[in-house]
């Protein structure tokens, strides 16, 4: 909640650039991304420069990551030019753990493999927040493929943590009972997961991290387990709609739904830079 109060604050100084202050001046951030992103690292890419810091990427494709250097001797190596704060997204669960344990800079975790995204669960809540005003009693449902995705287990045990009562939905070949250690529910109906539901988050089909044959094919997907107007109709009236993105329209998410006005996917985004800032600021301070 101390994150999301401070972003709630930083937010205002994306629209207004009168109320930025280069609080983090010579602080210096860099960006390690083995695995692509878009929102993420341009998000504390903006976070850091609208604080003043001194922001880089290391540009993974082109670093000497391709002549073999390992991940921890890349992450000494940046740490001895002075970074004061990495964030690092990996393809391999635990990377930015092992990282924090051989640097003295803040290592901030951007999604690492199948296993958590801290940060995008935290813009999550700030706009469910902003929404709804409260997490006690919140019926959340998340569909798709949960078993490859961190942003499903992140928001479980946050909004768990927060009072919510989480559901995943979706295939058994996405959706293992196992999912249950996250303190979720584990339905395989969508339409019976979606019923009732304040918060109705879609998720990606996660290719990179599966090996297919999980479902026929994207059209069978999307008539079964994905998301419409008429799907959508089931939850509360007040219901909204989120997805982490990047969304592959009229698989997971019908593209009148993700245009319609119960979509909260574009308040997502700009979420994203205030928690990152919100993060920054509480790090590079401590
Ligand atoms: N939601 C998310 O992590 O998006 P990117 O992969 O574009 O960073």
């Amino acid at each position: 909640m101390t994150i999301l109060h401070l972003a709630q604050e930083m937010k205002q100084k994306i629209d207004d650039k009168s109320l930025r202050q280069k609080d983090l001046e010579y602080k210096s951030l860099i960006t390690l991304f083995y695995e692509n992103s878009t929102r993420t690292k341009v998000s504390f890419n903006m976070a850091g420069l609208y604080q003043g810091m001194d922001v880089t990427d290391l540009g993974v494709a082109t670093s000497s990551v391709q002549k073999g250097e390992s991940l921890v001797d890349t992450a000494i190596t940046l740490d001895k030019m002075g970074i004061d704060c990495m964030v690092i997204r990996h393809e391999n669960s635990g990377a930015p753990g092992l990282i924090a344990k051989n640097v003295k800079a803040s290592v901030i975790n951007a999604g690492d493999g199948i296993n958590e995204h801290p940060t995008q669960a935290l813009l999550d809540f700030m706009t469910i927040y902003e929404k709804k005003g409260s997490f006690k009693g919140l019926n959340v449902t998340i569909v798709g493929d949960i078993n490859h995705s961190r942003v499903a287990r992140s928001n479980a045990f946050g909004l768990k943590k927060l009072g919510a009562n989480v559901t995943f939905a979706g295939a058994g070949t996405l959706l293992s009972r196992s999912m249950e250690v996250t303190g979720a529910k584990v339905m395989y109906n969508v339409a019976d997961a979606v019923r009732g539901a304040d918060v109705v988050m879609g998720l990606r089909i996660q290719m990179e991290r599966q090996n297919g044959g999980t479902f026929p094919s994207l059209r069978e997907y999307s008539q079964i387990y994905g998301i419409d107007t008429d799907v959508f109709a089931l939850a509360d009236s007040e219901a909204i709609l989120m997805h982490p993105a990047p969304v592959n329209r009229g698989v997971e998410l019908s593209p009148e739904l993700i245009d319609s006005s119960v979509s909260v996917i574009d308040e997502q985004v700009t979420n994203g830079v205030a928690v990152r800032m919100a993060i920054l600021s509480l790090l590079m301070k401590k």
